[in-house]
């Protein structure tokens, strides 16, 4: 047996299948031409009997050739059979309509934080964002937080594992958008509006109405004379227009260290009209944000130029805004993968 020309015959016979079926194949077709170069009787088979036999010297230039054939021609099966299962798919149908291109569209949330920023630059606020990676300073210290504050502790707060600047301190992820207020004021000089929306990190289980990541917005105005009347109006006109509804607002005296007075604000319940249901537990209010008067520890750490300034500051939690606007009941449906409930808004 002259194994070169047995090879030489092969490989004809191989270019010239590739011609005679350049068309689509019936698959039936296809599997014996298959079982015919393949099979039991076939040429590959002879050849690689053949091979046992050939003088060693000559068996590895021979088992190659012949392996190199018989992947030519498997590949080239398979490739056959993928384009007759494409062809099976194809529409036959040519008037159907075309399937159409899905435009996604915004999260709710940004929807929310949009909507929220533009009620504020009504009333004459810039907008800014800052760092999702804060110092110790900034979320802390400055902002009046002593270094006892329960929330400084490692278990509330994200640390990050990075060398601590020496004069800012450790790096965490911010656990709430407050900094903002320093950072911006240690830049800009007063008159200073600003509202500040952004991702904050605490590390709460995750429950119902807790996420250990959420969004806030930040907002605070700093000039000579202000008052928390100014503080209350602005609030007011917020809730009026967000809620587009004749609600009350109550404020409620709280403690926050970084102002002072401090309240939280309380919307009245939207669901009952504060007549009391399970939304309020039945008080008739729902706890929306936290403000106060700028405590003059803070504006003093900012430096000179504050010195004599009052303002007032406020931070509201996005989620629960749009929970309550839109009456959903579970903050984790915001991070989940189901875009049936994205489509909804
Ligand atoms: N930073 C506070 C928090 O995350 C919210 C807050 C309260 C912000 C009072 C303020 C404020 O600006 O004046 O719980």
């Amino acid at each position: 047996m002259d194994w070169r020309s047995e090879l030489k015959a092969l490989e004809d016979a191989l270019t010239e299948l590739k011609e005679r079926y350049r068309q689509a194949v019936d698959p039936n077709v296809l599997e014996e031409v298959r079982v015919k170069f393949l099979g039991k009787k076939g040429p590959i088979k002879a050849l690689l009997t053949f091979i046992k036999n050939a003088p060693p010297n000559e068996r590895r230039e021979l088992g190659q050739a012949v392996n190199r054939i018989k992947e030519a021609f498997e590949s080239w099966i398979r490739e056959k059979r993928y384009l007759l299962s494409e062809k099976e798919e194809e529409v036959k149908d040519p008037t159907l309509p075309a399937r159409g291109i899905e435009l996604g569209h915004r999260h709710i949330i940004n929807q929310t934080i949009i909507e929220i920023v533009d009620i504020f630059k009504g009333m004459g606020f810039a907008l800014s964002d800052g760092p999702e990676i804060e110092q110790e300073y900034y979320n802390f210290s400055a902002l009046n937080i002593d270094i006892t504050h329960p929330s400084r502790d490692a278990f509330d707060t994200f640390y990050l594992n990075l060398p601590p600047d020496k004069e800012k301190g450790k790096y965490l992820l911010r656990s709430h958008t407050s900094p903002m207020q320093v950072r911006i004021m240690e830049r800009f000089s007063p008159p200073v509006a600003v509202v500040v929306p952004g991702r904050v990190y605490r590390p709460d289980a995750v429950d119902a109405s807790h996420s250990f990541m959420f969004h806030q917005i930040e907002g605070f105005l700093v000039d000579t004379g202000v008052r928390f009347s100014h503080l209350k109006g602005i609030l007011m006109e917020f809730a009026r227009e967000y809620f587009y509804d004749e609600i009350q607002l109550r404020f409620r005296p709280h403690y926050f260290p970084f102002t002072e007075p401090s309240a939280e604000v309380d919307i009245s319940c939207l669901f009952c009209k504060g007549e009391g249901c399970p939304v309020c537990r039945y008080s008739g209010w729902i706890e929306v944000l936290g403000c106060g008067m700028i405590h003059p520890k803070v504006l003093s750490a900012v430096g000179e130029k504050y010195i004599g300034k009052t303002g007032f500051a406020f931070g509201m939690g996005v989620e629960r805004l749009c929970m309550l606007k839109y009456r959903i009941p579970d903050i984790r449906l915001f991070y989940s993968a189901d875009v049936r409930f994205l489509r909804q808004f």
